[in-house]
């Protein structure tokens, strides 16, 4: 049995923790940023369909599959999918399930912590952009605070502490990480759900306000047409012609999965913690919306619209990305409105809310895999955990020029790996467990029975989607990653790093399935799990 037997406290708490991991920095800065790079509106019809033939069925499955595991005492995405996968294969290659949050989490929690010291400084007086400068000026000032701060200026600037800024930084990389171990540390119930139902509800205030405030922000006298209607229609009005872009369905198929935190090994652990009476198919229909509704009623709006209304169409020539819109435009049109600097404080510190619910939720898998295939006391697996993430996040912050290593590890880990994970549980959940067999499962307790043509989706539509995104990634995007790794001593470095992780979690995979085969357990899923 699991030796450290955690669950959740209740019903609302299970799905408030899912709805925090799904609700996060993706919704507020990766969302309108790729929205923003796919031409507005035309994103949103890829957007809608990948939500209901991935992200909702996927969804479904994981935390099918998770409950499922739970049952048998297993708590981590290697081996739950061995039992639900029967055997080896889908086993190892469950280890992407620990992978993802883990690798995603050396640099988010980088980002989570600028998040809160940019908050910092606009509670003390601001990041120094002078209003009555030309926005180009201002524009500049702001990358080139932001490129300070974040050390994208030059490898191993953070950790120069003659300027007070950078120590800023530390500061609150510093506190962000206490916040997330003391949370680990604290528990399941104790610690990530009950900082969850508090966090939640003040995000959504927080956002409400910073909402409220850009779409009562006036038009541009000089410029009429930079009204928050035009903005909105940017983002809003479908462009019919941009459908057949494959590029625009890559993007939105992975800001759907980024975004609710499926395909990444999270639900699968969160969901283990139930009870087989749980309800699974209306939770997880209700974190879903949750997460859609903080990001195209929240994310949608703000960011965008903002950005629109103060600059207009020159919007899709500044700093885009993700980064660009969030940390480089919007403080310059913080600094153009009436309390600025007070909005400034509560767009970053809702974000830092945002992305500390998500960064608990890459730690927890991590920490539940290490306890369940070493067998740890959880002390001690609490400080292996948080001894791996931060080499990890040392490295991401000592490599910071450009941002290479985070966005090395965002393309490989934080895109590429979770279109295969996803493949792999839609095999495991759909064709070898059975679908039949699994929606039965699903429908175990549930308040609402998943519309039959689900099933048709999970078996055939969805994976049928991601082969063809596996196949796009093969032909068009892997090349250009693997020529840049050959020209890029620090991106190839930083795919070194993740194999070497792998390396370590295939260890403890094998000595996990040792462990579990000595004590008996059906690690290959030959039996039925009990009540
Ligand atoms: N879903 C989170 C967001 O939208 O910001 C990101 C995330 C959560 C990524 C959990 C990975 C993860 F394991």
């Amino acid at each position: 049995m699991s030796e450290n037997k955690q669950q959740w406290g209740s019903r609302l708490g299970v799905i408030l923790a899912v709805a925090g991991s799904a609700v996060g920095l993706g919704n507020f800065l990766r969302f309108p940023g790729q929205a923003a790079a796919n031409g507005g509106g035309a994103f949103m019809i890829p957007y809608f369909t990948a939500l209901l033939l991935l992200g909702i069925p996927l969804g479904w499955a994981e935390w099918a599959m998770g409950r499922y595991g739970g049952r048998k005492g297993f708590h981590s995405a290697p081996a739950i999918l061995g039992v639900m996968g029967k055997g080896k294969i889908a086993r190892y290659l469950g280890v992407l399930g620990v992978l993802i949050p883990l690798g995603v989490y050396f640099y988010y929690v980088l980002i989570e912590s600028w998040c809160l010291g940019y908050a910092l400084k606009y509670l003390t007086g601001g990041i120094g952009i002078a209003d009555g400068q030309p926005i180009s000026d201002q524009i500049a000032s702001s990358s080139a605070h932001f490129a300070t701060y974040t050390g994208s200026k030059g490898d191993g600037s953070v950790f120069d502490l003659s300027g007070g800024l950078m120590s800023t930084l530390l500061v609150a990389f510093v506190l962000t990480v206490i916040a997330n171990v003391w949370l680990l540390f604290r528990g399941l119930s104790g610690g990530i759900e009950t900082f969850c139902k508090w966090a939640m509800p003040a995000m959504a205030v927080f956002a409400l306000i910073v909402l409220v405030r850009v779409l009562t922000l006036p038009a541009d006298a000089t410029n009429p047409d930079q009204n928050v209607v035009n903005g909105l229609a940017y983002m809003w009005n479908p462009q019919w012609d941009k459908l057949g872009d494959p590029g625009a369905w890559m993007a939105a198929a992975g800001q759907i999965f980024f975004s609710l935190s499926v395909g990444f090994g999270v639900i699968i652990n969160y969901a283990s913690y139930m009870r087989k009476k749980d309800d699974v198919v209306l939770s997880g229909l209700t974190a879903s919306a949750t997460n859609e509704y903080f990001e195209v009623a929240m994310g949608g709006l703000i960011t965008l619209t903002a950005a629109f209304v103060f600059l207009g169409l020159s919007l899709t020539t500044l700093p885009g990305g993700t980064f660009g819109l969030g940390f480089q435009t919007l403080p310059v049109v913080f600094a153009h409105m009436p309390l600025g600097n007070a909005i400034g404080a509560i767009w970053f510190f809702m974000l830092f809310l945002a992305a500390i619910t998500s960064s608990l939720s890459m730690l927890q898998p991590t920490l539940a895999f290490i306890e369940e295939a070493t067998g740890m006391k959880r002390r001690a697996a609490v400080a292996l955990v948080v001894g791996i993430s931060l080499i990890g996040n040392a490295y991401v912050m000592w490599f910071s020029k450009d941002l290479t290593v985070l966005g090395t590890i965002d393309d490989w880990v934080g895109t590429f790996f979770i279109v295969v994970l996803a493949l792999v549980q839609c095999i495991v959940f759909g064709w070898v467990f059975g679908i039949d067999r699994g929606i039965e499962e699903a429908h175990h307790g549930a308040q609402m029975r998943i519309p039959k043509v689900f099933q048709f989706i999970i078996k055939y539509v969805s994976p049928a989607f991601l082969l063809w995104m596996l196949f796009n990634f093969v032909r068009d995007v892997l090349p250009k990653w693997i020529e840049n790794l050959g020209a890029n001593p620090t991106a190839r470095n930083a795919v070194f790093f993740i194999l070497l992780v792998i390396l370590f979690l295939v260890v403890m995979t094998a000595i996990g399935e040792k462990r579990w085969r000595a004590q008996g357990r059906d690690v290959d899923g030959q039996l039925p799990a009990q009540d």
